[in-house]
């Protein structure tokens, strides 16, 4: 993977030094490139490839869109900076990944946040939710423009397989690189290890982790399942995707043209969230039956209970979150549990 994102960085690198927009000779469209950690047939790739169909066809005179899948241009955390510094326009970042550059995005990491996959669609359709906290990056030079669903995460190990906290006691379990999930693993008594999600596989095939968390796709899509044979539906975050533009890129639309891009952001979050559902039927079924990983079904309260001091702390750590996190709990009152 490093080679690749070394060959994926230089090829990047030589096309913007050669060419500075366009793709050849006589050609001054504007690449608009955009990176992710996923594979071609995850539904984020899904949703990219429809968005960059839809600007190709609308825009083709001025822009290409060009999508990156599986880490080709670094990690999901260099990505960010990427697209920070606008050497590409748009990466899709978990919002645990987000809270390093905008301590606002740690509500969304808080564990059992929602009370239902309703709540948590509704919640995040709510532009009273989400403006404060997605518009609030532009002066890092970033701004989020779309979410995606990336479902339930829960634990999944090697060999120990985990029914309660306790079970978590002593294993290094690989969490996101976000200060809250450190925390969230520190307060169910196990080791967090953050890295890179393209390093988890070759660490935890050399058993340098006991396990991980994500949602049903890192199972069969990146090949977890292979290695790890328990899943334990904890159900403790729903931790949206995002994707993240780069700041001056929006701002440099004219009006008209942005009112295009605004309707491929829409393209993207609906054509990914149609295929969420599916995916994960699929991933399921295949880790259950090729992969013979074993799926348990814990009490989730004590899970529920052991990390609740997290909201307390983020919350009291930055009080401008309350307003949305109320805000977040009205919808919760109006779904609770599936
Ligand atoms: C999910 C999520 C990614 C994230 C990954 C991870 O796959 O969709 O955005 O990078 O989990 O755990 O790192």
């Amino acid at each position: 993977r490093t080679f690749l994102s070394l060959m994926g960085a230089a090829a990047l690198t030589s096309s913007m030094m050669l060419t500075g927009c366009g793709a050849g000779s006589g050609d001054d469209r504007k690449i608009v490139r955009i990176g992710h950690v996923q594979s071609q047939t995850h539904p984020d790739h899904l949703g990219l490839e429809a968005f960059a169909n839809y600007i190709n066809e609308k825009l083709g005179d001025k822009y290409r869109v060009e999508v990156y899948p599986s880490e080709l241009l670094g990690s999901q955390t260099e990505m960010v900076q990427l697209t920070q510094t606008g050497a590409i326009d748009f990466v899709v970042a978990s919002t645990a990944i987000m809270e390093t550059f905008s301590a606002k995005y740690q509500i969304f990491n808080l564990p059992y946040l929602f009370s239902s996959v309703e709540a948590y669609h509704e919640a995040m359709d709510d532009p009273e939710v989400t403006d404060p906290i997605f518009k609030t990056t532009s002066k890092a030079g970033l701004e989020t423009v779309a979410w995606l669903d990336a479902g339930t995460r829960n634990f999944y190990t090697i060999k120990t397989p985990i029914n309660q906290p306790s079970d978590l006691k002593g294993l290094k379990i690989r969490v996101q690189q976000s200060p809250t999930n450190v925390e969230m693993m520190r307060l169910l008594g196990g080791t967090a290890t953050p890295m890179g999600f393209g390093d988890v596989y070759t660490a935890l095939q050399a058993g340098i982790l006991d396990g991980a968390e994500n949602n049903e796709l890192a199972l069969t899509d990146n090949g977890h399942g292979d290695i790890c044979k328990y899943y334990s539906y904890d159900m403790h975050q729903m931790v949206p995707d995002l994707l993240v533009a780069n700041y001056a890129f929006l701002n440099e639309l004219s009006d008209e043209e942005r009112a295009i891009f605004e309707e491929g952001f829409q393209i993207v979050k609906r054509t990914e969230q149609d295929a969420w559902e599916d995916a994960v039927a699929e991933a399921k079924d295949k880790a259950e039956n090729e992969q013979h990983v074993n799926f348990i079904y814990p009490d989730t309260a004590p899970f529920q209970e052991a990390m609740a001091p997290l909201h307390d702390s983020v919350l009291a750590a930055n009080p401008e979150l309350q307003p949305i996190y109320d805000l977040i709990q009205q919808h919760n009152a109006a779904h609770t549990a599936d």
